[in-house]
This record gives C-alpha cells, structure tokens and sequence, in this order.
C-alpha cells in the first residue's frame, strides 16, 4: 500500500499528515497540525516574517509525532508532498528547506501540490477521522467550482479536478480576508471569520451593505468596498453612541448577508450559463454553515458539494490526499521550486 507523507507551510498553519492509499480506498494514519492563530493575533493579520519562524520550529517537532501517531517509520512512507504554492514566500521557503532535507535523508521523490487544487479535492474525503478505512468521494463532473479562503476567492469552470477553467475573482480582498477585516472592525480576533459566524446568529441582518460588483456581466468580485462601508457605518453608529453588543450582533449578521450574497449572484449568474451538475464550495470560508445553508436554499441540497469542516481550513491531509492524484508529477528533490504566485 501507498503511503504519502503531506507537508503544508503556505500560510499560518504548519500540517503534516500520513495518508495510506489502496486503489479507492486510504486511511488517514497520521495528522498533525498547528495554528499561529495566537501567534498572529495582536497584530490583526499574518505576519510573514513570523509564520516562517514558527514553521521551521514546528516541522521538525510534528514530523516525529506524525511518525509516532502512525507507528511506522520515516524510511515507510513512498513520497512526499509538499504545497509548493500559492503562499506568503518566507513560509514557503521553510517548508521548502524542511522537504529537500528530508526528501534527501530518505531519498524520496517530491509530488508538488498546488495549495489552491488541494482545496477543491478536500470535499472527495468523506471524513477527517483516524485509521479508519475510507472509500474516497466520488462526484460528479462538470461541476462550478467556489474557492472561498483567506487568500483567494475564485469561481471556476470544474470539467474534472485535472481541468479547471478560472472564470472570474477577486480584484481586491479575498472574501475570507474580508470577513476578517469586518471582524476587527467589530472588535473579534483574528480570524475574525469564525468568529463573525458566530455573533451574527443571533443578529438581524437589518443594516443596508453594498453587494459589490453584482451588476457587471462577469464573473469577478470585489470586497474591499463592502469593508469600507462598514467602517462608514461603524463610525456613523459611534457618533450617536449606538456601538453596543446588539449592534455589533446586528452589524455582523448584515456584512455576512452581504458578502455571501455576493458570491451567490455571481454564481447564479454562472450556474445559468453553464450546464453543470453541481457547485462545490471549498477553502477556509466553506467551514461557514451560514453559508452552506444559503447556497443549499437557492440550488437545492443535493446540488452543494463541500469538505467536512474541519478539512475547510489549511491542512496537511488535504495535501497528502492531492498528492495521490498527482504521483506523475512526482520530481527530485534538486527540482523542487516554490511558486507564492501558483494559479489554478
Ligand atoms: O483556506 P484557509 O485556511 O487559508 C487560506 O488558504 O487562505 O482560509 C482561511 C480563511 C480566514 O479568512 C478565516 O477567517 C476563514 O477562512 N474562515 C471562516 C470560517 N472558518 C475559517 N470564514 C467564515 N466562517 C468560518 N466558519
Ligand atoms: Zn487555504
């Protein structure tokens, strides 16, 4: 059987797993992942500088637990993947450094994953559980694609997983990078997604935001005005000493409403141009069951393809898991490259 060890290092999260593979089947035999979320807080966003500083002191620390949690030893596993891009340079660079040494003590060969592809094949794992054996999803193509994350929004055209086609994004912030934003705005943590999620339940979504963009004929987004109007609002709403807890509730479940809408008038606009069987929703955002739950409203159930959530956010499954299906691509560790810019 296969073994494929993943390494991912593109932004804030340090992931490394231990996928086995058996034709249609694979067992995930190891997974380790640490978040700088604590790290990066204080200062509102990621700091590159310091993700890199926290990869290269966590890699070596995760490889020997991923190793013990599987019990199976290094020189056991067949190759490495590593998520060579899209991603913040430094932190590349340390995985980058931590794969070629490895790959050169074990002398394995390196499958290099695109970070943004692995997000779409997450939703073909049917669950983020240990040593169990799993058949992996099977969907059916043509699909849209939705790439919803910290660092990308994208809306593809999705043949299969081997022939996407990028029919529009973002010109500026990403959707994630948006609610983020929103959330500092209202005083959250970073990441302020999850976060908003949960204060907007209990608001109304009663304050008038712009859905950016929604009249164009294409399929781009734009999200760094929908920030700005609410820190118009925000302002406004501290002039007549009104920014209490029910507001921000209020505030929070109106930028929701806003910027999910977004998404779904361009992918309804998408969705009655193309024939396709169904749209999947992937990257960190897809973790937001307020939006699962809207997009399964408009196209039906049935229809809505999405990763577990615990598989949403950056992981070191989902690049082992991609590996399997790229093991042609697999290269020497003197060829290995990095590519911050990678696209889809
Ligand atoms: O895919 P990801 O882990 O990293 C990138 O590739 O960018 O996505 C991270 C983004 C962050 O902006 C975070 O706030 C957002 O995903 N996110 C969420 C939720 N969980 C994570 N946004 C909304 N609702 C959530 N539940
Ligand atoms: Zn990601």
């Amino acid at each position: 059987m296969l073994k494929i060890l993943g390494i991912e290092t593109t932004c804030d999260e340090t992931g490394i797993s231990i996928l086995e593979f058996d034709g249609e089947y694979f067992r995930i035999l190891g997974d380790k992942l640490r978040s700088q979320f604590n790290i990066h807080k204080k200062y509102g966003g990621i700091v590159p500088i310091l993700a890199a500083r926290e990869h290269k002191k966590n890699l070596p620390i995760l490889y020997k637990e991923v190793f013990k949690e599987a019990k199976i030893s290094p020189k056991d596993i067949d190759y490495i993947a590593f998520s060579n891009g899209p991603g913040l340079p430094p932190a590349l660079v340390e995985g980058k450094n931590f794969v070629v040494k490895i790959a050169k003590e074990l002398n394995k060969k390196i499958i290099p994953v695109n970070h943004l592809i692995a997000h779409f094949y997450s939703v073909l794992i049917p669950k983020n559980k240990k040593n169990i054996r799993q058949k992996i999803r099977k969907i059916e193509f043509p699909s849209l694609g939705l790439l919803i994350s910290g660092g990308h929004t994208i809306l593809a055209y999705i043949e299969d997983f081997k022939k996407i086609k990028k029919l529009g994004e973002t010109l500026d912030d990403a959707i994630g990078e948006s609610l983020d934003k929103a959330g500092r705005l209202l005083g959250l943590d970073y990441p302020g997604g999850p976060k908003l999620e949960k204060l907007a339940k209990n608001g109304r979504p009663i304050f008038n935001l712009p859905r950016p963009m929604s009249g164009y004929g294409n399929y781009n987004f734009s999200f760094s005005g929908l920030k700005t109007a609410l820190l118009e609002l925000v302002t406004e709403i501290k002039k007549y000493n009104k920014f209490n807890e029910e507001t921000k509730k209020d505030l929070a479940a109106s930028y929701q409403k806003a910027a999910f809408e977004t998404l779904l008038i361009k992918t309804k606009k998408a969705y009655q141009r193309f024939k396709v069987k169904n749209i999947i929703l992937a990257g960190g955002v897809s973790a937001n069951r307020t939006l699962i739950k809207l997009f399964k409203k408009v196209f039906g159930s049935k229809k809505i393809i999405y990763p577990e959530k615990s598989l949403a956010t950056d992981n070191g499954i989902k690049i082992a898991f991609t590996g399997y299906f790229f093991i042609d691509k697999a290269i020497d560790y003197k060829d290995l490259d990095i590519d911050p810019l990678l696209k889809i």
